[in-house]
């Protein structure tokens, strides 16, 4: 299995992994803001491959203050190989090696399973309230 940067090739697999993994796609999610995404951060937009096939992506990001983690997923049928962990440890290395010294994420409220999971990597729960606007 290899790790390796999204390309916009991976367009339409990537989609399907996360529709798979029950990641509701965003209207953000498109081919173009995903390869914006990689003109800013290619080295933290990461996808696994076996056998030419896309088996797992995580989306990371660095505002110059905070990191962030969005978007990760494993395939069913291959979950609990440590897939998941090595993104994660992966993309956490990388932001430390640009200074970053916190990392973010948020859990769908339909998705609250996953906490546990997050829970195990060294993740703790906070209470904010999370708000929102579309631009456009
Ligand atoms: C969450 C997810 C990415 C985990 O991927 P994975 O490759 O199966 O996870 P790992 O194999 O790295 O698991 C690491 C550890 O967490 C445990 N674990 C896995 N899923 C878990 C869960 N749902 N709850 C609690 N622990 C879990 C594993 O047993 C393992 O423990 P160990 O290291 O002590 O053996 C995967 O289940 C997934 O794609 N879920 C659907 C998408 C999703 O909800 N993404 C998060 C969006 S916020």
């Amino acid at each position: 299995m290899e790790v390796r940067s999204y390309r916009p090739a991976d367009f339409a697999a990537i989609v399907a992994l996360w529709q798979a993994c029950g990641l509701h796609p965003s209207r953000s999610d498109t081919p173009l803001s995903l390869e914006r995404k990689l003109e800013r951060d290619p080295d933290l937009f990461l996808v696994a491959e076996e056998e030419g096939r896309i088996v797992a992506s995580v989306i990371g990001s660095y505002d110059g203050r905070r990191g962030w983690v969005n978007r990760l997923a494993v395939a069913p049928e291959l979950r609990g190989r440590a897939i998941g962990r090595a993104l994660m440890e992966t993309v956490e290395r990388r932001l430390r090696e640009r200074g970053c010294d916190k990392v973010n994420l948020l859990v769908e409220p339909d998705n609250r399973r996953v906490v546990e999971y997050y829970d195990r990597l060294g993740y703790r729960t906070d209470e904010l309230v999370f708000m929102e606007k579309w631009l456009a």
